[in-house]
């Protein structure tokens, strides 16, 4: 009866690591996920996760009872002082709601499913690019998607006038994806003075912000200058949606913990939309799982294991930087033709190199390199030995 089932293409970023698992070269390098890795090239737990995991198995009282619907309340809590701040007037006012998700993806979806329910204009705005998974997400949550300039490949920057006029000619009341920082795939994001404006012309224009926050603490170091964009937005009161995730900034990427805010105007109307998120949990996947919930809520409920956590949080956030200050200076050294500055200029996980997808198959066929056919590297993939075989191999492909 499945006779007539064609296959599917590999998803454009997992199916990076699909290919690479089945190359046997010993110099295989793998950037395309954004996943860290330590200078050894291996994935990292962090000891204050490791910490907190043994707390949690040395507590004999812990069960493994269903969670409620919503999530752990502790960490719906912690999570939403995370990024609106722990003085922020919306939580005070009681008029967050926050639900416990399945990381960033999860919270992307249920987010998109409300939305569709429950807002009128069922129209959302993505910029070009976006991460590959945001349409899809929001296609099949019952949204119509549409986009919105953000990228300019002539100066490999923020195309900010082009993604004035599109916002501004979007029809009033529609959603407006953003990417709260560390804008993936391009590293490239709005000055503070940038976001200003832009919040003025979304609340202006009467649009609903929609954040993805996947990287807090990731772009600068510092979780709360990571978060300043969602803040202006919670400071003037009006109504936004934040979904995070902890898959980098705690490195619990297969714990799949992640969280959804709705700020709304008023304590009453966050209670009823509470109410509806249940409805469009509960059919999906019930309620979330317990064990990733239960290390976030006690690291951020910790003072010292918060403090030890932004300590792990900045060091990885400055292994990347340093990443890119070495790859920029081996293609220097290299006389590569091209600017390169945009590799130290851009934040966060990833360089958008500006490679083609032909240089892109290049060097994964030569160099073994593998990486996402739009030129992104994951910084977090690359170590000080790693470097001067990426730089021969862009090289190469630049001068070929
Ligand atoms: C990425 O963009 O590499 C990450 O967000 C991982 C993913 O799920 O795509």
């Amino acid at each position: 009866v499945f006779d007539h089932v064609v296959r599917a293409p590999e998803d454009p970023i997992l199916g990076v690591t699909v290919a690479y698992n089945k190359d046997q070269s010993p110099i295989k390098l793998n950037l395309g996920v954004g996943a860290y890795r330590t200078e050894e090239g291996k994935p990292l737990v962090l000891n204050v996760v490791r910490q907190a995991e043994q707390t949690l198995v040395n507590d004999k009282s812990r069960v493994k009872e269903y969670l409620p619907i919503v999530g752990l309340a502790e960490f719906n809590k912690q999570s939403a002082k995370l990024i609106f701040g722990s003085d922020s007037p919306a939580i005070q006012e009681n008029r967050v709601t926050t639900v416990q998700c399945l990381s960033g993806t999860g919270s992307l979806r249920v987010g998109g499913e409300f939305l569709a329910w429950h807002y009128l204009e069922r129209t959302i705005y993505i910029p070009v690019p976006t991460w590959g998974n945001h349409p899809k997400v929001f296609t099949l949550a019952g949204l119509s998607v549409k986009t919105y300039r953000y990228y300019d490949p002539a100066t490999r920057g923020l195309d900010f006038q082009g993604m004035l006029e599109d916002l501004n000619s979007a029809p009033a009341g529609a959603i407006v994806l953003l990417h709260a920082c560390a804008h993936n795939p391009t590293g490239v994001d709005p000055t503070l003075e940038q976001w200003e404006q832009i919040r003025q012309l979304i609340r202006l224009k009467g649009l609903l912000p929609f954040f993805d926050s996947a990287y807090q603490g990731f772009a600068s170091g510092s979780l709360d200058s990571d978060a300043q964009s969602v803040r202006i937005f919670v400071a003037d009161g009006g109504e936004c949606l934040v979904a995070q995730s902890y898959a980098k900034n705690m490195g619990l990427y297969g714990e799949r913990v992640g969280a959804l805010s709705i700020v709304c105007k008023n304590a009453d109307v966050a209670g009823r939309v509470e109410s509806q998120l249940k409805l469009v949990i509960r059919p999906m996947y019930s309620n979330p799982p317990i064990h990733g919930a239960s290390i976030v809520a006690m690291i951020l409920r910790d003072r010292d294991m918060y403090n030890e956590w932004t300590i792990e949080l900045k060091g990885m956030a400055d292994r990347i930087i340093s990443m890119r200050h070495q790859l920029f200076e081996a293609l220097l050294a290299r006389g590569t033709p091209g600017d390169w500055s945009h590799i130290i200029k851009q934040i966060g996980m990833f360089t958008f190199t500006g490679l083609n997808s032909e240089q892109v198959a290049f060097m994964t066929r030569e160099y073994h390199i593998y990486m996402t056919s739009d030129g992104r590297i994951s910084m977090a993939g690359l170590s000080s030995t790693t470097v001067p075989h990426l730089a021969d191999a862009i090289h190469a492909a630049v001068t070929r």
